[in-house]
């Protein structure tokens, strides 16, 4: 099979892999961050057209406030200081999630980077950050009602058309680290038919061999689709 085009990651294990060091869970998400750097670089490498790094997520909100502030503070850490690298590797931000609900700082952030990176034409990097899924399918279906009022023949198509990056065609690979088997409400819809890989690596030891790992993996996967015989 081909490698996937679009791969989404829960990167997971931040927090245990700080504690099995005896350090503080904020110091996990810092070696989070290096390792989200490391893995947008191989995805660009290895030729990947869209990551999708699910960042925080609507259940997020409930860790304390020091926590919360300190993921905020990454994410506006990495937007800033990523720019050069996006501009030389032709990598294009995209965001998923409920924007209007985090800090304004970061929204602007946020906007600022995908204006700024809208025309390069490389890996497109989508930071789902206040997403979750149900969410995402509450918003797009709300969107659709506002903008066509009969619900009635509501499609499948129409909401794919309200979803966050209608245009992003759906993962083929979800990946998970840290061992845990479940979604987590990340991308409900979009990864109605992708193919799991579940990794029992933290999320701050993965570097460019697991991504590799993972991906020659999924090329040895027999997809159906709810179908009976090998498309391929
Ligand atoms: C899950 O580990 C990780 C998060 C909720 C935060 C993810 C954030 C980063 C990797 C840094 C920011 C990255 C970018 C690209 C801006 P956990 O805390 O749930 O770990 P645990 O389950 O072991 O406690």
């Amino acid at each position: 099979m081909q490698k996937p085009v679009h791969v989404g990651i829960i990167m997971d294990g931040n927090g245990r892999w700080a504690k099995q060091r005896g350090l503080v869970r904020t110091q996990g998400h810092l070696e989070g961050l290096a390792a989200a750097k490391r893995i947008v670089k191989a995805a660009s490498d290895i030729g990947i057209k869209y990551l999708t790094l699910y960042v925080f997520s609507t259940e997020n909100w409930k860790r304390t406030a020091e926590e919360v502030g300190f993921i905020m503070g990454l994410i506006k850490q990495y937007l800033r200081a990523e720019f050069d690298f996006s501009k030389k590797n032709k990598i294009r931000v995209r965001h998923a999630g409920d924007i209007t609900a985090l800090p304004k700082d970061i929204q602007k952030e946020i906007i600022d980077t995908i204006k700024d990176t809208a025309d390069f034409e490389g890996l497109q990097v989508v930071l789902a950050i206040n997403y979750g899924g149900r969410d995402e399918i509450i918003r797009a279906v709300r969107k659709f009602a506002a903008a066509n009022g009969d619900m009635e023949k509501i499609s499948e198509k129409d909401i794919c058309a309200y979803l966050d990056n209608p245009d992003i065609p759906d993962p083929d690979l979800i990946i998970r680290s840290a061992g845990e088997y479940r979604t987590s409400n990340f991308l409900l819809w979009e990864g109605a038919y992708s193919e799991f890989y579940i990794s029992k690596k933290f999320w701050p030891d993965w570097d460019k061999e697991d991504l590799e790992a993972a991906v020659e993996d999924f090329m040895t996967r027999d997809r159906r689709f709810g179908s009976v015989a090998n498309q391929e």
